[in-house]
């Protein structure tokens, strides 16, 4: 049976670098389920499809998303919508401040979460996301919590940018604060932490630090399963 790790929190608290880190050091694959939320916007925008109307079942089955590995890695990290890798365009601004709008949507929600669910199936995983240890993998080996103190978070996505982007500190906080609010506040799997979940406040750890913690927990949680 697969075995899922799950990496929740806030937006642009680390879980990213954590999640694909842990999945490395254990040689599981790494899912950004974030990105496939990100994905569904940019389909929005591209056909111009109104984000005021809960979408038909019509329009989401014309939606395929899909992941695939780059040369020589076992972790799917390039995000194909219809078959056209879209990674390019999924920091974009305009899907920065729709993405939310579009993830509280159950239909959304419902047809992303069985996707990832199948991959959880498949493969032995480290997801990350909003809903991961409460609703995709309710019964993930080890559930974290990440969270970082609103400063650090616009730090960290400010570097993550570079010169692709010329936002401006108080624009980056702004939609990162916009954006933890909708999905703490949606109705369907809000951004909460599962009750079991281990809660890691990273402020003040390095990348570094932090994945050794997580690593050794990790550990411990398999040789209990063996
Ligand atoms: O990287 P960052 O923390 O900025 O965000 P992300 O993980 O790429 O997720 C983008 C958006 O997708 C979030 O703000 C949520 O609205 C949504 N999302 C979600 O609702 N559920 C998930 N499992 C993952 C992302």
């Amino acid at each position: 049976m697969a075995i899922q790790i799950s990496v929740d929190g806030y937006a642009a608290c680390g879980k990213s670098t954590l999640a694909r880190g842990l999945a490395d050091k254990l040689g599981f694959i790494y899912i950004d389920s974030g990105a496939m939320y990100r994905g569904i916007t940019y389909y929005f925008l591209q056909q111009n499809i109104s984000f005021d109307q809960v979408p038909s079942m019509e329009v989401m089955s014309e939606i395929e998303i899909s992941f695939i590995s780059p040369p020589g890695s076992h972790t799917p990290d390039q995000l194909l919508l219809n078959g056209v890798n879209i990674n390019n365009h999924l920091r974009s601004q305009a899907v920065n401040e729709k993405v939310s709008t579009i993830a509280a949507m159950p239909v959304v929600r419902k047809y992303l979460v069985a996707l990832q669910q199948n991959y959880g199936q498949e493969h032995n995983v480290v997801m990350d996301g909003r809903d991961i240890g409460n609703v995709v993998f309710p019964n993930a080996i080890l559930k974290l919590f990440l969270t970082a103190d609103i400063e650090t978070r616009v730090k960290r996505r400010l570097l993550d940018l570079k010169s692709d982007s010329d936002l401006t500190y108080e624009q980056v906080k702004e939609n990162l604060l916009y954006r933890d609010h909708i999905d703490s506040t949606r109705q369907d799997s809000p951004l909460r932490q599962s009750p079991d979940a281990v809660l890691i406040d990273n402020t003040n750890l390095t990348i570094k630090e932090q994945l050794e913690m997580v690593y050794t927990l990790a550990l411990l949680r398999l040789k209990r399963l063996s």
